[in-house]
């Protein structure tokens, strides 16, 4: 652990010293005011010890990790049936993209491109209000982290739910398809308002322990998901979780991880530690430039890949 934390703290150094550091979200423009200087990592080991470094323990916008989540959630409460709406493949397309949709006759090709995303929300909502659906989803967050001050950031809902006429569109397509059950204004609201939790990394390094350590809840022993599904979903996370980035992640870092708009990624190293790190600035591929850069020097100096 001394090691690792030494680890950790070069790399936050190295990285506040870089200046390749991507371009920030513009199209959520609540997120366009976030500062591109910020940096912070945080890890949690086996035994719960957390090493963490730069601005760990700053709130930002979870965007898409939030999806990791929500998946996790409807596998809980439709099971497999949830592959008959939504695939399970790489799409080598952008997030919001709509041209496979046509195709694939409204079946979105994953759980975490935005589409793929909204059908998730739309399986959580089932029919309940959308602040019930968001308790459920807060409340699993707060469970899975051991934190209950994690909170919706309400101005980046709004921001995005005044702006997001891509997503209203892809959900309506959907809905024409009849993947959709609940009216579309629902699904959606559920969506927002779900990518616009607010976590610091050391709050979603926690939150990600279930998936490091085979689907239990360290501190408690409890089962939060079968360790087959744990697997799953980290083969998800591999295979899709950097959007048409997901090939050059895996060949770079060699760990399950999902990423957000935020700036954010959570990595998984099964069975030794969940991590993550933000960066604002993100590539063309809307993935953190320096998030990536960091999990890969990281992954390196520890020898951790999952091949
Ligand atoms: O729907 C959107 O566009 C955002 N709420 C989430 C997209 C996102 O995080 C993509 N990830 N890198």
């Amino acid at each position: 652990m001394v090691e690792l934390d030494g680890i950790i703290q070069d790399i936050a150094a190295e990285m506040a010293a870089r200046t390749d550091r991507g371009q920030v979200a513009t199209y959520i423009p609540e997120l366009a005011r976030v500062d591109p200087a910020a940096f912070g990592i945080a890890l949690v080991d086996a035994e719960g010890q957390v090493c963490a470094a730069g601005d760990s323990d700053k709130p930002f916008s979870i965007q898409s990790i939030s999806k990791v989540f929500t998946l996790t959630l409807a596998l809980g409460k439709i099971g497999d049936g949830l592959w008959r709406r939504v695939g399970r493949e790489p799409s080598g397309n952008a997030f919001n993209s709509i041209v496979q949709l046509e195709y694939e006759k409204g079946i979105p090709r994953n759980p975490f491109i935005n589409a793929g995303a909204i059908a998730v929300a739309d399986t959580i909502l089932s029919g309940h209000k959308p602040n019930v659906a968001l308790g459920e989803i807060l409340r699993f967050l707060q469970f899975v982290s051991d934190d209950e001050t994690i909170y919706i950031d309400h101005a980046v809902a709004r921001s995005e739910q005044t702006t997001g006429f891509r997503n209203a569109a892809l959900a309506n397509y959907m809905k024409a398809f009849g993947i959709l059950e609940n009216p579309v204004e629902l699904a959606l609201g559920v969506y927002f308002h779900h990518c616009a939790i607010a976590m610091s990394c050391r709050q979603l390094a926690m939150a990600g322990r279930y998936l490091a350590f085979s689907g239990r809840h360290p501190t408690t022993g409890a089962r939060v998901v079968s360790a087959d599904r744990a697997k799953r979903i980290n083969a998800l996370m591999l295979t899709c979780g950097h959007y048409d980035g997901s090939g050059d992640f895996a060949f770079r870092v060699g760990l399950p991880g999902k990423s957000g708009v935020g700036g954010g990624i959570l990595a998984i190293v099964p069975g030794k530690a969940s991590i993550c790190v933000w960066s604002p600035g993100l590539d063309p591929q809307g993935n953190s430039r320096l998030g990536s850069i960091a999990l890969e020097l990281l992954a390196k100096r520890m020898r951790w890949s999952i091949f």
